[in-house]
């Protein structure tokens, strides 16, 4: 039965539809056993449906959402790579009978595939429901104080055993965002939840999503201490 893993922060801009990406990129290229991959869905509540840019499908067809595998049971989802597949999300905005059948269509995803990862933006309720569907849930993070202060009322707000870890991207470093980064590590040391290295704010990155090119699609040595941090995440979704 597959996983289901949020990447969660109410603050945009953080990097939650990138990582999201990365990681479901990530996972497709791991054996499942031998000789088989793992096969991986990206689910989102974000209706600008930013993954299909990010992978480079921005010119793609979208021809069924979330929305019609949930009313109809129809589903035509995306291939975005090799076992790697992407189903959008049209709109915003979402009845109480489509919230009782959501939870329920992505168990039922669960036997086709081993991790569904949900790139999640605080839209009315739903979000709500991919956080109590989750069995892992991931914080991107921003290294500045507001951010910070958001990313610790969220954690009060939802379940800290489903953690698994906070990953604080588009890092800048500086005095302050050392500090706010070490205070962060060693007021979460112990508690299970790992906090990754920074991933820094970075201009091949930047070209990259532009390209639409993830991190695993070069063989280019600059892209290791990336893919580093983002196997330190999967490590711990894979405990
Ligand atoms: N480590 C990074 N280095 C450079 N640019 C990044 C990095 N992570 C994300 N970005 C860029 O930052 C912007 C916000 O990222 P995005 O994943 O869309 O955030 P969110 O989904 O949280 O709103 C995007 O333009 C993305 O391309
Ligand atoms: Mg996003």
């Amino acid at each position: 039965m597959g996983k289901v893993i949020t990447i969660k922060n109410n603050k945009g801009g953080v990097g939650k539809s990138w990582l999201t990406l990365q990681m479901a990129h990530a996972l497709t290229l791991l054996e499942k056993s031998e000789d088989i991959l793992y096969k991986v869905l990206i689910l989102t509540s974000d209706s600008q449906n930013n993954i299909l840019d990010y992978s480079g499908h921005s010119e793609t067809i979208v021809e069924k959402t979330l929305e019609d595998y949930v009313k109809t049971g129809q589903r035509n989802e995306i291939r975005l790579r090799d076992n790697l597949y992407y189903m959008p999300l049209a709109k915003s905005n979402f009845s109480k009978i489509f919230r009782e059948k959501l939870k329920r269509s992505i168990e039922n995803l669960k036997s086709e595939f081993d991790f569904i990862l949900i790139d999640s933006v605080p839209v009315l309720e739903i979000d709500q429901d991919f956080l109590e569907i989750a069995d892992d849930i991931v914080i991107p993070t921003y290294m500045d104080k507001a951010t910070t202060e958001g990313i610790l009322r969220l954690m009060e707000e939802i379940d800290l055993n489903k953690i698994r870890a906070i990953v604080p991207n588009r890092y800048i470093k500086s005095k302050k965002s050392e500090i706010m980064y070490n205070d962060l590590k060693n007021n979460l040391n112990g508690t299970g939840i790992l906090v990754t290295e920074p991933i820094k704010q970075s201009a091949v990155i930047h070209n990259f999503i532009e390209e639409g090119k993830t991190i695993w699609d070069s063989k280019s040595k600059e892209f290791e201490p990336f893919q580093i941090i983002v196997y330190q995440i999967l490590e711990e979704l894979l405990k």
